[in-house]
């Protein structure tokens, strides 16, 4: 692939960013890839494999030109402080457009076109979209379902545990998706053409209930597990009691969960009023094969599922 251009990642150390890196180096990329990070030295066996390691902060964007420089397309990982990000990416935007970016490629959401959307994550998508539309760079918005390993992997452990999932969802249905799935559509449009101003809805194969996924998990592990349905207030409530907070904090986790409670009880709203409601097949068109799908991920877990039921210790 010499025609291939250097590619900018932002994000490039958390889970999607790692994933995509690794899929991008398999495809004998490694010298064409420019990786940002806060703290280089998290990325050194990046550099050890051939990328380019670059300090860049979003919060000091006089760090981004030399960040970006040299780059052809960049994969904007949107940040993780929810409700705040749109001066982030507004600042990784700018200095993209500026350093001769040709096209940039964003990890946006489903559901957002409609205003009435409760999820406080819309606001941050659908204005960073809006900001990559205007910035004269070709775009491709790659708009992701729910991931099903944040649901399964990371807050399945404590669910198993305690035999409840507890959740504000109500009825609502959506096609969790898996984030390999999403991070390979982003690598299919990084590397091949025809992807430019187009929007993806990158989903799962499945509408489900979170009533079906409980099912599921007690049909394929043989433990216990019931959706315990609650109102908005309700979920507020378990998610004080974890010590989670409303607002996000930059890289705290809790029980395993990086995410502040008014962008997950705002989430659980959406489901519940249907704005989620959205199956493509999107995944098959860009990666040419098929959304594995939440059955899937329970039984490729269902080891560690089981572990948990049965009292493994918890991420603290
Ligand atoms: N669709 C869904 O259900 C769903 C679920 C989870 C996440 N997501 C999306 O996926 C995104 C990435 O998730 P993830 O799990 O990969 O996150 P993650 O593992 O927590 O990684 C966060 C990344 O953001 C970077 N970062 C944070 N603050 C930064 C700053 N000020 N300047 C530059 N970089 C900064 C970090 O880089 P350094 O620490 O190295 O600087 C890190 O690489 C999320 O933000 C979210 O939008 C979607």
């Amino acid at each position: 692939m010499s025609e291939q251009g250097k590619i900018v990642i932002t994000g490039a150390s958390g889970q999607y960013g790692r994933q995509a890196t690794d899929m991008l180096i398999a495809k004998g990329l490694a010298d064409k890839l420019i990786l940002i990070t806060r703290t280089p030295a998290k990325l050194a066996d990046r550099a050890a494999q051939g990328c380019d390691v670059r300090y860049g902060d979003y919060d000091k964007p006089e760090t981004l030109a030399a960040a970006v420089a040299g780059a052809e397309k960049m994969l904007l990982i949107s940040g993780t402080r929810v409700g705040a990000r749109v001066v982030q990416h507004k600042a990784a935007i700018d200095a993209a457009a500026k350093a001769g970016v040709r096209h940039i490629l964003y990890t946006s959401f489903i559901g957002i076109d409609d205003p009435a959307n409760p999820a406080e994550v819309r606001h941050d998508h659908i204005e960073t979209e809006k900001l990559m539309r205007a910035s004269g760079m070709a775009w491709t918005m790659l708009r992701d379902a729910h991931y099903a390993d944040a649901m399964l992997l990371m807050a399945g452990p404590g669910m198993m545990a305690t035999g409840k999932w507890i959740s504000n969802s109500g009825d609502g249905r959506e096609a969790m998706v898996w984030r390999e799935d999403c991070v390979a559509c982003a690598v299919a449009a990084l590397t091949t053409p025809g992807h430019e101003n187009r929007i993806y809805n990158i989903t799962g194969p499945d509408l489900q209930t979170f009533d079906e996924v409980a099912a599921l998990v007690r049909e394929i592990t043989g433990c216990p597990l019931e959706h315990v349905k609650v109102d908005d207030e309700g979920q507020y409530a378990i998610f004080d009691a974890m010590g989670i907070p409303r607002r996000p904090v930059d890289d705290q986790y809790v029980g395993g969960i990086p995410w502040n409670s008014d962008d997950m009880v705002t989430f659980g709203a959406a489901i519940r009023g249907g704005f989620l409601e959205i199956r493509t097949d999107d995944v098959e068109a860009l990666t040419g094969r098929k959304a594995r799908s939440v059955r899937r991920m329970i039984e490729d877990n269902k080891a560690m599922l089981i572990a948990a039921a049965n009292g493994a210790p918890q991420p603290a």
